[in-house]
């Protein structure tokens, strides 16, 4: 494990200079498997794999869970070495940011759509630290979940704006048994929330059914998806919405490849998720 900049970029130098490719895994810890399976396969895609475990406080505002966030570095060093990891990166918060930034980077539009309508800070914070760690290191590849969909469309868009070398790779969500999708955030659910959490998935396969099934009206299949969530008394509901996948636009008339996406807060917990469905397969 390397906690300084100077350290990594040599670390991922030497592997470079061989001839080697470098995938990075950006993460903010306490890992789970839909971590280890980007962690895998950036193993199995390049030379040198670096996982970087940093919480990320530009991303957080004001009433957040910055402070309360899962950290267990020991146990996500075991986890990245059974997946594959080459190299973990772990800055203190006075490493990543020697002096408060004034520089940052937005993916304007994207950053203020679903998730930035409830967080309107949170993806700045996020395409800055991105962009920071892609800069420090250099990866060929750098790997996300499609678990938070909007995070990895705004990161592409940046990539691609910036004509930064990197290919950003998404990767599948992993899910529990149940359908809930895997997150560190899942550890907030005491044990009567964790089976309400569902209702995100549920109201999910209730939109994706209702595209399946012949509806082409985004309010529609909104309407169905908001059902299944205020149906549960234990979540409160943030936003249920179709979108087309590349652009997350809303489209008038549902075709081609969309995403549905839902977000609800359950006690402590504020929980996302979303579905691909894609017309032109069906
Ligand atoms: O998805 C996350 O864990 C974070 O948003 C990321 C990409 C590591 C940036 O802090």
């Amino acid at each position: 494990m390397v906690e300084r900049a100077s350290e990594l970029w040599a670390a991922v130098d030497g592997a470079r200079r061989h001839g080697g490719t470098v995938g990075l895994v950006p993460t903010m810890g306490y890992l789970h498997e839909g971590h280890q399976s980007l962690v895998a396969r950036s193993a199995g895609e390049n030379d040198l794999t670096v996982v970087s475990i940093f919480v990320n406080p530009l991303q957080f505002a004001e009433g957040e869970d910055y402070g309360t966030y899962p950290r267990d570095l020991d146990r996500d060093r075991e986890l990245c070495a059974a997946a594959g990891a080459g190299l973990v990166f772990a800055p203190s918060t006075e490493e990543m940011y020697p002096q408060a930034p004034i520089t940052s980077v937005a993916v304007e539009g994207l950053n203020a759509i679903l998730e930035g309508e409830f967080r309107p800070t949170h993806f700045d914070g996020v395409t800055t630290v991105v962009a920071k760690l892609f800069s420090m290191l250099g990866p060929g590849r750098a790997y996300f979940g499609e678990k938070d969909y909007q995070q990895l469309a705004i990161i592409r868009r940046m990539a691609a704006d910036l004509s930064l070398p990197v290919e950003v790779v998404g990767c599948p969500t992993f899910r529990e048994s149940d359908g809930l999708a895997m997150s560190s955030r899942n550890v907030y659910l005491s044990s009567d929330e964790r089976p309400a959490a569902t209702v995100l998935w549920r109201g999910l396969q209730a939109g994706r059914d209702a595209v399946v099934g012949g509806s082409r009206n985004p309010d529609e299949v909104e309407a169905v998806m908001a059902a299944v969530l205020a149906a549960e008394s234990k979540a409160a509901p943030e936003y249920a919405a179709v979108v087309d996948a590349a652009s997350l636009g809303r489209p008038v008339v549902l075709e081609g490849e969309l995403r549905l996406l839902v977000a609800a807060r359950i006690g402590r917990a504020r929980l996302i998720d979303n579905i691909g469905v894609d017309l032109d397969r069906l």
